[in-house]
């Protein structure tokens, strides 16, 4: 074994490269564990046989693609009742000019909206007061019809309504599907013991969408 002693500007290098390899690896392993597989957002535009000349926007905010989903059959039943209908994702920031009324849909993770759901609210706050808006949240806990569920599931929406007044709110059953989570959030599943599969009800979102035109 060397006896060498380490030089100053040696002590550096070493020490500087250990703790560069250090910043890469946990800033990858970081960015891995949060990475979330790419998910389609689609901007659909229903218009086959208006039967009016009115137009409602449809925005929703996603995780995993159960709620746009949930947006585009809300979309398509309204087209199908004569509205020409626009679904975007709040992440485009869709402007409120030209449409009758405005229905904005999140995904609910850890008891709340989507953060850019909530921002699309902020930024819209005034002309959301003056143009009838509805919301949805897509979820898959408290879905209930007990007292206690109706509660919980109300809930979700108390930042909501602290910025906007909805004239009506959805809840609908939502869907779990692994392969589109992150790993922090595979993991999160896991603890709360979240079971995979999809509990879409269709029908209850398509009576709902037809409901709300009353
Ligand atoms: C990390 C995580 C947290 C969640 N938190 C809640 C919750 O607090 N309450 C609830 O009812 N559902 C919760 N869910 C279920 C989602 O709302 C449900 O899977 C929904 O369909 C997701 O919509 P998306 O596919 O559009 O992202 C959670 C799901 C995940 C993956």
């Amino acid at each position: 074994m060397s006896n060498k002693k380490l030089s100053r500007r040696d002590f550096f290098k070493v020490t500087g490269i250990t703790l560069a390899a250090t910043t890469v690896l946990c800033g990858g392993l970081g960015y891995a564990a949060t990475r979330i597989p790419a998910i389609d957002t689609p901007d659909l535009t229903f218009s086959e046989e208006p039967t009016m000349n009115k137009k409602i926007l449809v925005t929703y905010a996603t995780r995993a693609g159960s709620t746009a989903e949930v947006a585009a059959a809300i979309g398509e039943t309204l087209n199908q009742r004569g509205y020409i209908v626009d679904v975007k994702a709040v992440k485009e920031l869709p402007v409120l000019d030209g449409y009758e009324a405005v229905i904005i849909g999140s995904a609910i993770r850890m008891g709340n909206w989507l953060p850019e759901a909530v921002e699309y609210l902020k930024t819209y706050q005034e002309n959301l007061k003056t143009i009838p808006m509805a919301t949805f949240s897509v979820h898959l806990q408290n879905l209930g019809d007990d007292e206690e569920s109706r509660q919980n599931r109300q809930a979700y929406l108390a930042t909501v309504r602290d910025l906007v007044k909805p004239v009506d709110e959805g809840y609908f059953a939502g869907s779990m599907d692994l392969s589109k989570l992150s790993f922090v959030d595979r993991m999160i599943t896991k603890m709360v013991k979240s079971k995979e599969g999809d509990s879409r009800d269709w029908n209850k979102i398509n009576t709902w969408a037809t409901s709300i035109l009353a």
